[in-house]
């Protein structure tokens, strides 16, 4: 099973990613995750996207296809695999089906206003990256997560600022996307505004 996570930013795409790994035994891979590993590492990837990401904006098309190119030529995708982040681009999903066959896309369907809430509120496990939301998926004790005990933190592109320079890059390079897939007869729209379960009952539904 070969997935692609769609969707603006805040739908969802990471929360949901997690669920369908453990339930599937699949890896997920997240472009967002890679590269903001690089820059916490302060590799030459990372100090080269450093300003990018915390601008909201994306990171050239060839960097990234490099990347996922040389990351499905691992070992633990044999037996599937799902994208989370990765394409957003029409060049990028282009360039992917030069190197993988992708079986279905899931598109997150979610209002701006309800990303932009979930955004402000978002909260990551500098650990584990256990994904956590103030109000919606508070952790036991605050700024603790609940899994390693690690510190919380706050994403550097989710200042408003960057968020809506996220949200309009979306738009105008990642939407026509589900056109390009709807094209293929590969696109499956979810509603992921309502609970992680209720999203995960919808793509159980799907695959
Ligand atoms: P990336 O890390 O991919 O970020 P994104 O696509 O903007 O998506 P997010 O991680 O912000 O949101 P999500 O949908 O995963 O939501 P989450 O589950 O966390 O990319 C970051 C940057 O890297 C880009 O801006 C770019 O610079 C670069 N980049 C990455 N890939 C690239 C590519 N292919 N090309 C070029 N550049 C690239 O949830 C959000 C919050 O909501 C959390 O707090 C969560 O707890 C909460 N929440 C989630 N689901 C629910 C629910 N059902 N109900 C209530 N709350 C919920």
């Amino acid at each position: 099973m070969k997935l692609i996570l769609l969707g603006p930013p805040g739908a969802g795409k990471g929360t949901i990613a997690a669920l369908i790994s453990e339930k599937y035994k699949i890896p997920g891979i997240s472009t967002g995750d890679i590269f903001r590993k690089a820059v916490k590492d302060s590799t030459p990837l990372g100090i080269k996207v450093k300003e990018i990401m915390n601008k909201g904006e994306l990171v050239p098309d060839e960097v990234t296809c490099d990347l996922v190119k040389e990351r499905l030529g691992q070992d633990d995708v044999k037996n599937g695999y799902m994208l989370d982040g990765f394409p957003r681009t029409i060049p990028q999903a282009e360039s992917l089906s030069t190197f993988a066959e992708i079986d279905i896309v899931i598109n997150f369907i979610c209002s701006n206003d309800v990303v932009i809430s979930r955004l402000s509120g978002r909260r990551i496990c500098r650990e584990c990256g256990k994904i956590y939301h103030v109000t919606n998926m508070p952790p036991k004790t605050e700024g603790v997560c609940d899994i390693c005990s690690g510190e919380l933190y706050i994403r550097d592109d989710d200042k408003i600022e960057s968020i809506k320079n996220r949200l309009e890059i979306y738009k105008e390079q990642t939407e026509p996307l589900i056109n390009f897939y709807k094209n293929l007869n590969l696109l499956k729209d979810i509603d992921s505004s309502k609970t992680p379960k209720k999203a995960m009952e919808q793509i159980t539904e799907i695959l």
